[in-house]
C-alpha cells in the first residue's frame, strides 16, 4: 500500500494539506492574525481553493519533468532498495543549539559506519531519507516542523528526545507526523541509551579493587533535590540506617568534573538514583558515575527487569530487591565487610567495558545501521501516548 506510486489525486491531497496547515499556522501565529481571519474568511477559502487548483496543475506539469524536480517522492522510494547507496540523515536543527562539525564522511571517520551521510543543510531536505527533529526546541516553540514543504513520501521523520517523559511536554500536536523515534527506550526505532556495556575483545583481567582506598560506605551526588522525588525519600530512609556521604549542589558540596570519578572511587557504593522513574530511563549515573567510578551502583529508577536487560547480573543492587530500605542498608554494610563477596560485584569487568554515549552525531549515524530494518510504513498516530506510556 504505502509504496504505490502517487496518483495525481493523492498529490492533490498533499497539496491541500499544505494549504490547510499554512492557514492553521497563521491563525495560531499571533493575536493580530487571529482577529483578521473571520473578516477575511471568504477570501481565504477562495484563495485556498485557487492555490490547491494551481498546485495540482503545477504538480501535474512537474511530474513530466522527472529528475529535474527536487520533489520527486517516487525517486526516493525506489532508491530505498539499494543497500549500497548512501543513506542521508538530515538534522533539521541542532539539539540545544549546539552544533558539531559535519565535515568529511563523519559517520565513517568517527564511528566506522559506512554509507551514511549526516547533514544539517536544510536545502538537502528533498533528498533526505530521514529528517530528525529534537523535541526540546519543538515544544518550546523555538523550532518548527517544515510542514509547508512537500514531504517526499518515503522520507521518514524522526522524533528525538533523551529526556524522561515528564520533560517532553504535550506532544498531542505531533500526532500523525513522525515515522520513527530516537530515544533511550529500547522499544524506540533507534535506541539511543546514555551508555552501554560492550564486550571486551581481548580477554580482560580484573584489576583488583584496592579496598584500602574506600573511605565512605555510601555516596550520593545530587544537585536537583526535590522532596517529591522518590529518591529523596529513599535517601533519607537509607541515611537513617547507614551513613551516606552527599555531594553536589544540594549540599553546596559540588564536585568538579575531574573530581567526580576519583571521589566516587573512594566509596563502596554509589547511589545511582534517577530523578524520574520511567521505563528504560537509565542515565550516566549508572554508566559513568558508578561503573566508571568503580563503586557498586545502588540503583533506583525503572524496574529491576529494565536494568537486567542492559546490565550484567551481580553488577548492581536494585532498591526494589529489598523488602525495606532498612534491609538494603543492612545488606550494604555486610557486603562492605565481606571483601570476597564485594569484589564479585566487579567480575563483569572481565568481559565488559563501558561505553558512554554523549555525541549527537553518533546517535544520528546509528540511524543508518537500523535504516534497512525499519518498517516500510510506520506512523506515530499518537506520539503523546507513546511517549508518556511509560510512566511508572
Ligand atoms: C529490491 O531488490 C531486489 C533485488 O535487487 C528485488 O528482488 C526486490 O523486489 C526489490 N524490492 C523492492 C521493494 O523494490
Ligand atoms: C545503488 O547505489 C549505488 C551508489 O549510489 C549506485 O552506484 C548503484 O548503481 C545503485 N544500484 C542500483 C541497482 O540502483
Ligand atoms: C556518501 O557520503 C559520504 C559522506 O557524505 C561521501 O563522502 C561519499 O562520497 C558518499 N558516497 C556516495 C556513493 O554517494
Ligand atoms: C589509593 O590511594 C593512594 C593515595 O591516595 C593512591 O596513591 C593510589 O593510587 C590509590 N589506589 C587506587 C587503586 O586508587
Ligand atoms: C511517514 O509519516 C507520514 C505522515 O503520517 C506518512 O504519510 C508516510 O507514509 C510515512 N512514511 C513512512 C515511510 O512510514
Amino acid at each position: 500500500m504505502p509504496f504505490q506510486g502517487m496518483s495525481t489525486q493523492s498529490r492533490c491531497v498533499v497539496a491541500e494539506k499544505v494549504i490547510t496547515s499554512d492557514v492553521i499556522t497563521s491563525e495560531t501565529g499571533g493575536m493580530e492574525l487571529r482577529e483578521l481571519v473571520p473578516l477575511k474568511m471568504k477570501k481565504c477559502i477562495l484563495l485556498s481553493f485557487l492555490c490547491v487548483l494551481l498546485l495540482c496543475l503545477y504538480n501535474g506539469w512537474l511530474r513530466g519533468l522527472i529528475g529535474l524536480t527536487a520533489v520527486n517522492p517516487t525517486a526516493i522510494c525506489s532508491r530505498g532498495n539499494n543497500t549500497s547507496r548512501n543513506v542521508t540523515i538530515l538534522l533539521w536543527y541542532w539539539p540545544f543549539g549546539v552544533s558539531n562539525n559535519l565535515e568529511g564522511d563523519v559517520c565513517w571517520d568517527l564511528y566506522r559506519i559506512p554509507r551514511c551521510s549526516l547533514v544539517d543543510k536544510r536545502s538537502l531536505f528533498s533528498s533526505a531519507d530521514v529528517v530528525v527533529f529534537h523535541n526540546r526546541e519543538l515544544i518550546q516553540g523555538r523550532q518548527e516542523l517544515p510542514i509547508a514543504l512537500p514531504r517526499p513520501q518515503c522520507q521518514r521523520w524522526a522524533w528525538m528526545s533523551l529526556e524522561a517523559p515528564i520533560h517532553n511536554g504535550n506532544l498531542r500536536p505531533f500526532a500523525d507526523i513522525f515515522n520513527m523515534t530516537i530515544t533511550y527506550r529500547r522499544d524506540s526505532d533507534v535506541a539511543a541509551p546514555y551508555g552501554e556495556l560492550l564486550p571486551k575483545e581481548t580477554g580482560g583481567h580484573l584489576v583488583a579493587n584496592d579496598l584500602r582506598n574506600k573511605s565512605s560506605l555510601v555516596c550520593w551526588v545530587v544537585s536537583n533535590y526535590q522532596m517529591y522525588h522518590k529518591r529523596s525519600q529513599v535517601y533519607s530512609e537509607l541515611n537513617a540506617a547507614v551513613p551516606v556521604k552527599v555531594y553536589g549542589k544540594w549540599t553546596k558540596n559540588s564536585l568538579s568534573s575531574s573530581d567526580l570519578l576519583p571521589t566516587i572511587s573512594r566509596c563502596y557504593f554509589y547511589l545511582a538514583f534517577e530523578n524520574s522513574l520511567s521505563k528504560d530511563y537509565i542515565t550516566e549515573k549508572l554508566w559513568k558515575n558508578a561503573y566508571q567510578g568503580g563503586a557498586v551502583p545502588v540503583v533506583l529508577g525503572p524496574p529491576l527487569s529494565d536494568y537486567q536487560a542492559v546490565a550484567p547480573p551481580n553488577s548492581f543492587i536494585h532498591v526494589d530487591e529489598f523488602a525495606s530500605v532498612k534491609e538494603l542498608g543492612k545488606y550494604l554494610q555486610e557486603l562492605a565487610k565481606d571483601k570476597k563477596r564485594y569484589n564479585e560485584y566487579f567480575t563483569w569487568q572481565e568481559d565488559w567495558k563501558v561505553k558512554l554515549h554523549t555525541d549527537w552525531r553518533e546517535r544520528l549515524c546509528k540511524i543508518c545501521l537500523q535504516y534497512n530494518n525499519l518498517p516500510q510504513h510506520k506512523v506515530y498516530s499518537d506520539l503523546n501516548a507513546w511517549a508518556h506510556s511509560d510512566k511508572i
